[in-house]
């Protein structure tokens, strides 16, 4: 019998995110969004023989049907648990850079999804919880049950991009506490009714999610961190859901394809700014219609992908240990103390 973990989430664009990657033998690549490992599989077929992959996820669950699904690669996969906001510490933890792509498929898998008991969706009544990871403090209900009005209402507007945010925001507090999936799902509907096909808690879910998970910041330094670790022509390739995240790979990779950024109309550069990756598709890549029709989750997903196209060998080629300490030091990217160090599972036997 089929293990129901490993198989049910299908992997989106996975033929567009292969020749994105530019997969090679012998390549080294990165995962940063682990899930039940399909990606992770098929870059490993791909980069046979002689390739390696890290993968992380910050979700101990996700980790575990990943790791029964690349059983059979025992030699060339490392597994974290971590969240990828600590990217560039665990690659250089493994000692596993320069890299030849790096892969980033947001949000959930359907593991998550269907799984009872993480409070990720309505479908099903759950504890409000919604922590990718449970070493996280924050859960969604500490949030319902003890923002003021406005902050709440200003997670739902900037995260949900819900209108009606300050008309939940009230009913929330009226009600509080909200410990469940349905009581916050239901109460939404009574506030602010229903209007077509889309639930109307759809927006606040994800809002929260965002917000427990602190995606959108996290999103942004782990591009950062990506790019660093690239070699000349290694790729990087993002798989987005929504279009807050969507804005955000856009205008980074954007912004990185560029020369000058000095505001417009200064008359000499001062920015001194020099691209540093070259755009691989000027329009979005979605799913095609067969995808559409095989998997209806994979339907607002879109991808964009980046070659690095300058060689960053100053910054790491040496493997000596003082100069990986000095740069492990120096920068911005280090574990962040509210988040537990990994635990990596290792196939090889
Ligand atoms: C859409 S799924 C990936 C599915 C995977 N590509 C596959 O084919 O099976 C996204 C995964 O990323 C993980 N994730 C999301 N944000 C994360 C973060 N900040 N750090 C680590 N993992 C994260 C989630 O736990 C989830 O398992």
């Amino acid at each position: 019998m089929k293990n129901r973990s490993t198989s049910s989430h299908k992997p989106v664009l996975l033929q567009e995110s292969l020749k994105a990657l530019a997969i090679e033998p012998g390549g080294r690549y990165v995962d940063c969004t682990l899930g039940g490992g399909g990606h992770a599989a098929a870059i490993l077929e791909q980069s046979s023989p002689g390739g390696q992959l890290l993968g992380i996820d910050a979700n101990p669950s996700a980790l575990e049907a990943a790791r029964e699904r690349l059983q059979g690669f025992k030699e060339s996969a490392l597994l974290v648990n971590d969240n990828f906001v600590n990217l560039k510490m665990i690659c250089f933890e493994h000692k596993f850079y320069p890299v030849h792509g790096v892969l980033l498929d947001l949000g959930l898998s359907s593991l998550q999804l269907n799984s009872d008991g993480r409070g990720f969706s309505f479908q099903h009544d759950a504890p409000l919880d919604m922590r990718f990871s449970p070493s996280q403090k924050v859960s969604a209900a500490d949030i319902v049950n003890t923002s003021s009005e406005t902050k709440l209402a200003q997670i739902i507007r900037a995260y949900g991009e819900e209108s009606q945010s300050y008309r939940i925001a009230r009913s929330i507090i009226k009600e509080r506490p909200i410990n469940s999936t349905l009581q916050l799902a239901e109460l939404i509907e009574k506030t602010i009714g229903r209007h077509g096909k889309i639930h109307p808690a759809t927006k606040t879910f994800q809002a929260l999610r965002i917000a427990v998970n602190h995606e959108l910041e996290y999103l942004e330094s782990v591009l950062k961190q990506s790019i660093e670790l690239l070699g000349y022509g290694g790729r990087l390739v993002v798989i987005s859901y929504h279009s807050l995240e969507d804005r955000i790979v856009k205008q980074f990779m954007q912004q990185e394809a560029r020369g000058c950024i000095c505001p417009p109309r200064t008359p000499v550069c001062i920015c001194g700014h020099t691209p540093r990756l070259k755009l691989l598709n000027r329009k979005v890549i979605t799913p095609t219609e067969t995808e559409l029709k095989n998997n209806p989750r994979s339907r607002s997903a879109k991808l964009r992908a980046v070659e690095c196209i300058i060689s960053q060998s100053d910054s790491y080629s040496t493997t000596k240990d003082h100069k990986f300490i000095t740069i492990a030091k120096s920068n911005s990217w280090l574990r962040p103390a509210i988040l537990q160090k990994s635990k990596v599972f290792i196939l090889a036997a």
